[in-house]
């Protein structure tokens, strides 16, 4: 042996264990939710999964409850390569220019969940991912989480109701126009703030997952709820392009198929849990739980159809009409 060589050797012998070993390519996935609900659940299965199938050279760092950063922050920070994986609502995207996205916003717009899958699982789903790529984000899955409640102070059975409530939405245009519809004053507001700004009642009410309000407590401060399924709630498992693109092909492969599978799995708690957290909600006993009659149904469905109309120039007539004929 040399002496350069044997130099070498000395100095490589002298690291620590664990530098010499291979460093694991870190994914830092954010979201905003609580770890208990469908996608904090799907995401512990995405990790459990990608670990083991790629025998411990990826480690996926969960980051739950907007713990690292909030709505509009979380996905600047995806862009940026500051975190590798999110998966936001499908209502989040208008602010990042892809307005098309708000088109799941559209109220009433599915019939079931079988609807919401028919868009996704189909052209259009794989239409809006790839206009994401010109902003450096690849999307990867469609997680569904079922329809959403309408909650405030005061029981929501008439559009008129709503008159002057002031309701916290996602940022999303079409949901904007929705409280409006409804007589009421929407406003914008990272989820994190959501429980503490019903509290001081610096909103009067909101719409949301019946798994996001339990998760939240949101019970714990609104004292009425509307069973109205009126909107449905979904994410995007959304990645930074150019990290993706930049992985081992093995490594990718065996990530595509934990996120597969997490997909599933996602998408076959999302209504049982929905269900359980209602039962929550109802069990605490905190919160009136109102189911609407046909007719008011009917009420709330001839002020907000129009919203379909009014958006269109914003979301677009074709992408419109492209989820009219995946929903049937
Ligand atoms: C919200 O901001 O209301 C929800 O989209 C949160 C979530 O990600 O489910």
């Amino acid at each position: 042996m040399t002496h350069a060589r044997r130099r070498l050797l000395a100095a490589a012998l002298a690291l620590p264990l664990a530098a010499r070993a291979q460093a694991p390519i870190v994914i830092k996935f954010s979201h905003v939710v609580a770890p208990d609900t469908p996608k904090g659940k799907a995401a512990q299965r995405f990790k459990e999964l990608a670990e083991a199938r790629t025998g411990g050279r990826v480690k996926i760092e969960l980051y739950p409850n907007s713990q690292l950063y909030k709505d509009k922050e979380e996905m600047e920070a995806l862009q940026l390569g500051s975190v590798q994986m999110l998966a936001p609502s499908l209502a989040k995207f208008g602010p990042l220019g892809v307005k098309e996205f708000e088109v799941f916003d559209l109220p009433f717009l599915f019939k079931d969940t079988a609807a919401f899958r028919a868009i996704t699982e189909g052209p259009l789903g794989a239409e809006l991912f790839r206009k994401l790529e010109p902003k450096g984000i690849k999307g990867l899955a469609y997680w569904d989480n079922g329809f959403q409640i309408m909650s405030a102070n005061r029981p929501l059975r008439q559009v008129s109701d709503f008159q002057g409530l002031k309701m916290r939405i996602q940022s999303s245009k079409v949901l904007d126009a929705q409280m409006r519809a409804l007589g009421a004053i929407p406003q914008v507001m990272a989820f994190s703030e959501l429980r503490q700004a019903l509290q001081t009642g610096l909103v009067d009410g909101t719409e949301n997952a019946p798994s996001n309000l339990y998760t939240q407590k949101i019970h714990e401060v609104q004292k009425h709820m509307t069973l109205s399924n009126h909107g449905h709630l979904a994410y995007a498992v959304i990645v930074n392009k150019k990290f993706w693109d930049g992985l081992p092909g093995d490594i990718r492969g065996a990530l595509e198929a934990a996120i597969k599978e997490a997909t599933a799995y996602a998408n076959a708690i999302a209504s049982t849990e929905n269900a359980a957290a209602l039962q929550g909600i109802q069990a605490s006993g905190r919160t009136t739980l109102h189911t609407p009659t046909p007719a008011e149904m009917n009420e709330w469905k001839k002020a907000l159809m129009p919203v379909h109309q009014e958006m269109a120039p914003r979301v677009g007539k074709a992408t419109i009409a492209a989820a009219y004929k995946a929903a049937g």
